[in-house]
């Protein structure tokens, strides 16, 4: 579906840190967006075994109607903590003003803030790359289902942390240190 929104309205856009309250309207942004689809990908897999971290995960809302949505996830790979984003979505005639960059920028720096040391997601490398996100290898970093390659993207929070990340990506609750 083509745009309607001008990005001039960005500046009315409120972004808060997600809520307990805003759940179900997550939840429906997900199944419009995604469709049924969206829970056999890997990334689903990894946020099945465990909660996402609503300290780290974003709602934008324009005149109290929720909009878009970013949630990041506590994981690990190997014995390395990160975070997992991802569900991103936007609804679709809210698109192309931004908002979906700006929802990324604000899960990244919370992570880095929490002192994360990744932020690792499946997706789009054109989308991501401005916001900092590389493709790392899908045989090094081991998603439980197989991922295209070039689609595994890392953002460093720490200075040459893609040498060094290898293993299974798992949930933090999976490491009992959640
Ligand atoms: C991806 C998504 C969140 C982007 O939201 P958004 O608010 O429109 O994003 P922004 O306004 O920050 O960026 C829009 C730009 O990114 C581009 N873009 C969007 N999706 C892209 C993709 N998958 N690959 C490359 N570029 C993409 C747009 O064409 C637009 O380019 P322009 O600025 O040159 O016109 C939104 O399109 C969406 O919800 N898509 C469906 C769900 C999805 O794919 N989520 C991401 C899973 S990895």
């Amino acid at each position: 579906m083509s745009s309607i929104f001008s990005p001039s309205l960005f500046s009315s856009i409120q972004f808060s840190r997600e809520l307990l309250s805003d759940d179900a309207q997550i939840e429906a942004l997900h199944a419009d967006v995604f469709g049924p689809g969206r829970f056999v990908r890997a990334a689903s897999a990894i946020r099945e075994q465990g909660p996402h971290d609503r300290d780290l995960s974003f709602t934008a809302r324009l005149d109290e109607q929720l909009i878009g949505s970013v949630r990041l996830s506590s994981i690990a790979v190997g014995e390395m903590r990160g975070h997992l984003l991802g569900p991103l979505a936007v609804l679709s005639d809210k698109r192309k003003a931004g908002i979906g960059k700006h929802l990324v920028n604000l899960g990244v720096e919370a992570a880095r803030k929490a002192e994360s040391k990744f932020v690792l997601l499946v997706g789009d490398a054109p989308y991501y790359w401005p916001m900092g996100f590389r493709p790392i290898s899908v045989e090094a970093v081991r998603m439980p289902l197989p991922v295209t390659p070039g689609r595994l993207l890392v953002c460093e929070l720490e200075t040459r942390v893609m040498e060094r990340l290898a293993g299974n990506v798992r949930h933090a609750h999976c490491i009992g240190r959640y």
